[in-house]
């Protein structure tokens, strides 16, 4: 099988690149900045026409949250019409594309799970070159698969968990966010899932129910505050020293876009479709820890 990863350096995108060292029956390229960035058309077709994928995975996307309010232009420049190019050159190629979107598309007042069927209405810029993105893909692209994930965190690159995990070391107080809830999501249980996802689309082709939006997100639910206190208890034989936590509400953090106070995914269509589903967080977690602290 030969998979074609667009993003080098990503989290999703090395644990990608990890997961399939030593798989023989998988050939995998990761194409990304400079050669092949989103935002020089052409660049990616080209890299996708000459490796000749059986299936491409978009994990490249523009992801500074804040930053996006003020550069606009840019994340719907790489987020929709990139999204768009990677999806219409894997369609060129006769491959489908799966690609990664965002809880970020809702606007968090739902009082339960978001499932695929629930009207998205993203608070910020971000969340909306996102969900023009998945559209875009769609309509790119008649066999996508288009995985939205929450709260990623990895053993390298920035995340909530090594941000976390840093500053309890350093001993510094910590004043983290209390009102919003999601489900952290490990990139290499994501990795795992997207190969053997991929597997099955080799090894038994494709099906039209495959197509569309489905939820890829871990299955334990928390806020910001409890997430801080989970790494905290479960880093004390890594290592990390002694701070102290306190919860605030978004009001008072007051960060430059809104986040949805409901992240949360349902990952029934993931298990009924696909017949797959996420390691509980204690283990991601424990093994995202582990990594970091060998270091
Ligand atoms: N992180 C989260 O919490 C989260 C939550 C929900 C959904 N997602 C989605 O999940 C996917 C993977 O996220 P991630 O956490 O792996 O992201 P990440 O760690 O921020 O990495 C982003 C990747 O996009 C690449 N990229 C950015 N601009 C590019 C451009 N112009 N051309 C080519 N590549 C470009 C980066 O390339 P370089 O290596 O060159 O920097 C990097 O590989 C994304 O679609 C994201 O929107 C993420």
């Amino acid at each position: 099988m030969r998979l074609l990863v667009v993003g080098r350096e990503g989290q999703v995108a090395r644990s990608l690149r990890e997961a399939a060292a030593g798989e023989n029956d998988i050939v995998l390229q990761s194409v990304g900045r400079p050669d092949a960035d989103l935002l020089r058309p052409g660049a990616l077709a080209a890299a996708i026409a000459q490796f000749r994928p059986d299936i491409v995975v978009n994990t490249a996307a523009y992801t500074a949250v804040d930053k996006a309010e003020d550069e606009t232009d840019l994340a719907f420049a790489i987020n929709r019409d990139g999204a768009g190019e990677v999806a219409a050159a894997a369609a060129s190629q006769h491959a489908p594309v799966i690609h990664f979107s965002t809880d970020y598309v809702f606007d968090g007042r739902k009082p339960t799970p978001y499932d695929e069927q629930d009207s998205p209405n993203p608070q910020g810029v971000y969340g909306r070159s996102k969900l023009e993105g998945e559209l875009a893909v769609m309509s790119a692209n008649t066999r996508n698969i288009v995985l939205r994930t929450s709260w990623v965190y990895a053993p390298f690159g920035s995340n909530f968990v090594r941000t976390i995990r840093r500053k309890l070391v350093e001993g510094q107080c910590l004043r983290i966010v209390n009102d919003q809830t999601g489900c952290p999501t490990y990139a290499p249980d994501i990795a795992g899932a997207t190969i053997a996802l991929a597997r099955r689309l080799s090894q038994a082709g494709w099906r039209s129910d495959y197509a569309g939006v489905t939820n890829i997100a871990g299955p334990d639910a928390l806020t910001w505050y409890d997430f801080a206190r989970l790494i905290a208890k479960r880093s004390t034989s890594g290592g990390a020293g002694s701070s102290e936590i306190v919860p605030v509400s978004s009001a008072e953090y007051s960060a430059r876009a809104i986040r949805p106070a409901n992240s949360r995914l349902s990952t029934t269509r993931l298990q009924s479709v696909f017949d797959i589903r996420l390691p509980a967080l204690a283990a991601s977690l424990d093994d995202c820890l582990d990594r970091i602290s060998q270091e």
